[in-house]
């Protein structure tokens, strides 16, 4: 066999949400009866206008995208309150935005720090370029920051700091106060994933003034309603910016993709839509499960929520699974480092979506108390 990096055998694999077309085809179900909360995407489908702009685009992918990106560029600057020259853009999601971060701030031996539990993407990413992780807290009682086990993680190798807000899985939002925090106190990059910050009605962008080692990451996988065509940006400061597209892939936005996220940043209605949609569902599903005894669930300011199953007595591989062979699919959290195997995150969806998966959720709780 070819002889590989040394590290490639120290990596696990990244577990992913399950999709449709999986669960369909392992339980024999139809994919349009599969209630789909494992992945926190946007329920109500894509922008009209981004598959019209699809559509459209469909016959010139003989040629190669651009490379600057320029229209978009302005665009997410205007939606986000800052200039063309301080936002990147990535062609694998906001996920390509955080490999490029390692990219460009990781030497061997350098460190990152993340609070645990937190979106497992940013250690699975980054240790392959030979940085050591070191782990602050998310302090689950109160569904927040302990903002002193950051600071106490880093040290003078540290590169990175990420910090979600609001954080995957559990919801909560770190306070611009700790935030300023862990800026004042490091000279490292502070990460800021807002990847769901349109349904919290907060953002820190005015801290780009402010502080020159701030970059935000975000998506249009969410409320944008784009996971399949893989784009992220970022903003900071357009020196961060211009480091970062030294080794930035070139050519990784695709056409399609640059057209669909151009026509749906301009749908200002569907944008707002489809925040409101999410957040509405999201109280409904916080107060039916509410009412469940045996489940804790934590009030979130995404559009996911996060459950805990310790009362119920069964852990949360197994609840999936029974919530599987029922057509619907939650994230078991027990990969998230920082969580026992007592956990489930899930998304909103429709409506009607959610109040099925109530009533299968309430009737697998009752068979299991039965048993
Ligand atoms: C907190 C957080 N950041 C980033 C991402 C990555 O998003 P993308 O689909 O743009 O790669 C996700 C995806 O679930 C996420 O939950």
């Amino acid at each position: 066999m070819p002889k590989k990096r040394e590290i490639i055998n120290q990596l696990e694999p990244y577990v992913p949400g399950k999709s449709k077309n999986e669960i369909a085809e392992k339980y024999g179900l139809n994919q349009d009866d599969i209630i789909k909360l494992g992945s926190n995407e946007n329920p109500l489908g894509p922008s009209p206008m981004a598959i019209k702009a699809i559509e459209e685009e469909v016959k010139n992918i003989n040629r190669y995208p651009e490379s600057n990106l320029e229209e978009l560029k302005e665009e997410l600057a205007k939606y986000s309150g800052v200039n063309p020259n301080q936002v990147i853009i990535g062609g694998d999601g906001a996920d390509e935005i955080i490999e490029v971060l390692g990219k460009t701030y990781i030497d061997k031996g350098s460190e990152f720090v993340v609070p645990l539990p937190t979106y497992m993407y940013y250690e699975f990413t980054v240790q392959n370029y030979e940085a050591k992780a070191s782990y602050g807290i998310w302090n689950l009682e109160h569904n927040c920051l302990d903002v002193d086990s950051i600071l106490a993680a880093i040290n003078e190798n540290t590169r990175l700091v990420f910090l979600c807000t609001p954080n995957n899985p559990t919801g909560g939002l770190i306070s611009q106060e700790d935030i300023r925090k862990v800026l004042e106190y490091t000279d490292a990059l502070v990460v800021v994933d807002e990847a769901y910050f349109e349904f919290s009605n907060t953002n820190n962008v005015n801290l780009l003034k402010e502080y020159d080692n701030l970059f935000i990451l975000r998506t249009f996988s969410k409320v944008m309603g784009l996971a399949g065509m893989r784009i992220g940006y970022g903003l900071s400061n357009p020196e961060v910016i211009e480091n970062m597209h030294r080794s930035k892939p070139v050519f990784s936005l695709t056409k399609l993709s640059y057209v669909a996220a151009l026509a749906t940043i301009k749908d200002k209605d569907y944008i707002k839509k489809s925040t409101e949609y999410s957040i509405n569902e999201r109280e409904y599903l916080f107060e039916e499960i509410s009412k469940i005894p045996e489940l804790k669930i934590y009030p979130s300011k995404s559009n996911y929520l996060l459950i805990d199953t310790h009362d119920s007595g069964i852990i949360a591989s197994e609840l999936a699974n029974e919530l599987l062979k029922k057509g619907v699919i939650v994230r078991d959290c027990t990969s998230f480092k920082g969580l026992d195997e007592f956990w489930i995150r899930i998304s909103v969806a429709t409506h009607k979506e959610n109040e099925k998966f109530i009533g299968i959720l309430k009737n697998i709780l009752k068979d299991y108390k039965n048993e």
